[in-house]
């Protein structure tokens, strides 16, 4: 029986309440298909920050070298400025975990109704693959003259042939794979003539190579402009780092709720673990009253056992969650419902084992 060691990193405020109904959905799924996930639970995150003044253990990072995979809940609290929580946690392991892709799924689930007025499940079914590595998300800059009327910041995207090449291969053979073979590449190249047109040529390089795959470049302002526009036009969207950061926060909206969105940081040469997470954050204004919706949380661990190689109990969860959403009995607050985080994981389980 293949067994999949999984560390656990639920983080703060929600995360501590959607990741164990991740696990009880994982752990089903896994009786049924044949297959265990052992599961080890790190405390890091803000709560860890406020009692050592540090975000993890050091050598953290080493230590989930070893696992097969990362299962992130959110991590974020109101007393920990934000630029510390995820500067200290989540961009180290991104980056130092070779995570190069992040791919985020932004689907219509039936039954679920769009803020786009007349849209349904057929209109809006994409994803996002986004550069993970590098980009506006470096990290490269500094700040002078702090506190007087010249303080200066200066901030530098960092624009790599390599990187560039990487994600736009990943982005053409996930298109390829799927029915409609679009690719959707968002640039800024008019008004950013270095970085974005070194993107712009790398990407129509690459292009060459899938001549099945249908290509096009927008400006990202075109791209969020035409998601909520005409959102059944797009199919895979290819994205820089920070593009691909606020573009799927519009795909989450239009999805419904940012409760149900999911995604992976994947690094597809496998040297390294892959970490999936709910793309939505801590939630301190719900946290700690059992409403959060799991389904996103539920929905990156189904990701989690496909990148496993477990593709079948991936399809078996989607079922079950897509089942849960499309009959509106059990629905949490932030899709109009009344339901718990408890019942709504409980009607999953129930659909997962029907
Ligand atoms: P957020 O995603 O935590 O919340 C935004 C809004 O969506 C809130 O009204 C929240 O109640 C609602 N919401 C989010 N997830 C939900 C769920 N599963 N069910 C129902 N409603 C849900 O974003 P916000 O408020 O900007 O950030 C809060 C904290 O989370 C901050 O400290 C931020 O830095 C952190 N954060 C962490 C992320 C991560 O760990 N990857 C990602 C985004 C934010
Ligand atoms: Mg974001």
């Amino acid at each position: 029986m293949n067994t999949y060691r999984i560390a656990v990193i639920a983080g703060d405020g929600i995360g501590r309440e959607v990741i164990p109904a991740g696990m009880e959905v994982l752990t089903m799924a896994a009786s049924q298909g044949g297959f265990a996930c052992e599961f080890a639970e790190l405390p890091w995150g803000c709560d860890y920050y406020l009692a050592h003044g540090r975000m993890l253990d050091a050598g953290g990072i080493e230590q989930v070298f070893g696992y097969d995979a990362i299962y992130l809940g959110a991590i974020g609290d109101p007393r920990v400025p934000d630029h510390i929580s995820a500067r200290e946690l989540i961009l180290p392991l991104r980056q130092q975990l070779r995570q190069y892709v992040n791919l985020r799924p932004m689907r219509l689930l039936p039954g679920i109704v769009s803020p786009l007025a007349g849209r349904s499940a057929a209109d809006i079914d994409m994803v996002c693959v986004r550069e993970n590595s590098e980009g506006e998300y470096l990290g490269l800059g500094g700040r002078v003259h702090a506190g007087t009327p010249e303080e200066t910041a200066v901030q530098t995207s960092v624009f790599t042939r390599r990187a560039i090449e990487r994600i736009a291969r990943y982005g053409f053979r996930l298109a390829q794979g799927r029915p409609r073979k679009l690719l959707a590449s968002a640039t800024k190249s008019n008004a950013l003539p270095h970085t974005l047109v070194l993107w712009d040529e790398v990407v129509a390089d690459v292009a060459r190579e899938f001549p099945d795959v249908t290509f096009r470049k927008y400006h990202v302002d075109a791209l969020a402009a035409r998601m909520i526009t005409h959102p059944q036009t797009l199919d895979v969207v290819l994205a820089s780092n920070l593009f691909g950061d606020i573009l799927t926060d519009i795909g989450s909206a239009i999805s419904g709720s940012l409760g149900v969105a999911p995604g992976g940081n994947i690094n597809p040469d496998r040297t390294t673990p892959s970490m999936f997470e709910p793309i939505h954050g801590s939630a301190p204004d719900i946290a700690g009253k059992g409403i959060a919706n799991p389904i996103a949380a539920i929905w990156a661990g189904a990701m989690m056992l496909d990148h496993l190689g477990e593709r079948a109990a991936h399809d078996r969860i989607l079922r079950a969650i897509e089942r849960v959403v499309g009959d509106e009995r059990v629905r949490t607050p932030d899709l109009g419902g009344r339901a718990t985080t408890r019942e709504m994981t409980e009607a999953v389980t129930q659909a997962l084992g029907a």
